[in-house]
């Protein structure tokens, strides 16, 4: 049987070559990181999990117009995307202090935002993906001052979606983050949502306790990562409790 050929393995997910030029698989895998891999485990139907959240959030993205990778999911761990070329920037939108902006102008967690906030990130492990402003971006030609709007304007219009979406189950959406490609069609380049938006990706407290449903669960070690994810994918009727978790077969009398 032939094999197929693996173009990256990150420490979410793998990409392998597409069925036609110009797609990709993206396999999610169970793997959980934080603190730059210094801390790692392997939840069980984590990758489920996120291969379905990320579904329905860049389904409902590509319905109101917002341009995404995602073309189809093909099964329980892997989707069909469209390749595109990374941007090689992190870019996060916060509505509420919490992280790393907490920790670094001393703001209590859970404060209100005036408005959005949107940062950049530039991707390196090496380095621990260190906050850069539009001078590095632009003096470094990592993305030019068109794209940096375009960017801007496709994270401000993700937030509000996502933000409506969330606040119709009960969950605040704190702050996320996402990953924007290029994709060429003729002579011209467009900018179009890639990666992943899944509770690994995002902030997401319970509107009414507060409770913590994404990645700080694993980050903080306060509890079950796929338990939270499975509230969050139970909440919007993506699967059902349990689904994506490896149970026992059971006797039925
Ligand atoms: P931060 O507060 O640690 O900077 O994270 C902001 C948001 O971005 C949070 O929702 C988690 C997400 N994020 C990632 O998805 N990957 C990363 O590597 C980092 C640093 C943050």
């Amino acid at each position: 049987m032939a094999r197929r050929t693996k173009v990256y393995e990150g420490k979410a997910k793998v990409l392998y070559e597409g069925p036609e030029p110009g797609t990709l698989v993206q396999y999610f895998k169970d793997d959980a990181t934080a603190n730059n891999a210094e801390k790692h485990d392997v939840i069980d139907g984590k990758g489920v999990l996120n291969n379905r959240l990320s579904e329905f959030f860049m389904t409902g993205l590509n319905a109101i117009g917002v341009p995404t990778h995602f073309i189809r999911r093909i099964n329980m761990r892997e989707q069909l995307i469209r390749a595109v070329e990374i941007i090689p920037l992190e870019v996060v939108v916060r509505n509420v202090a919490a992280g790393s902006l907490s920790t670094r102008l001393g703001l209590e967690e859970g404060a209100a935002l005036p408005r959005p906030i949107v940062e950049f990130y530039y991707k390196d492990d090496k380095l621990g993906d260190p906050l850069v402003c539009e001078e590095h971006i632009i003096a470094f030609g990592w993305a030019a001052q068109q794209d940096l709007d375009d960017m801007v304007a496709l994270a401000l219009r993700v937030n509000d979606f996502l933000s409506g979406v969330m606040l119709g189950v009960g969950i605040r959406l704190v702050d996320f983050k996402i990953e924007i490609g290029r994709v060429w069609e003729g002579d011209f380049q467009r900018l179009i949502i890639a990666d992943e938006i899944s509770p690994d990706s995002c902030r997401l407290w319970d509107m009414k306790t507060g409770q913590k449903l994404d990645k700080d669960v694993f980050r903080r070690d306060l509890g079950n990562l796929a338990d939270a994810y499975t509230e969050v994918a139970k909440r919007l009727g993506v699967m059902p409790r349990n689904a994506g978790r490896v149970t026992k077969p059971t006797l039925i009398n």
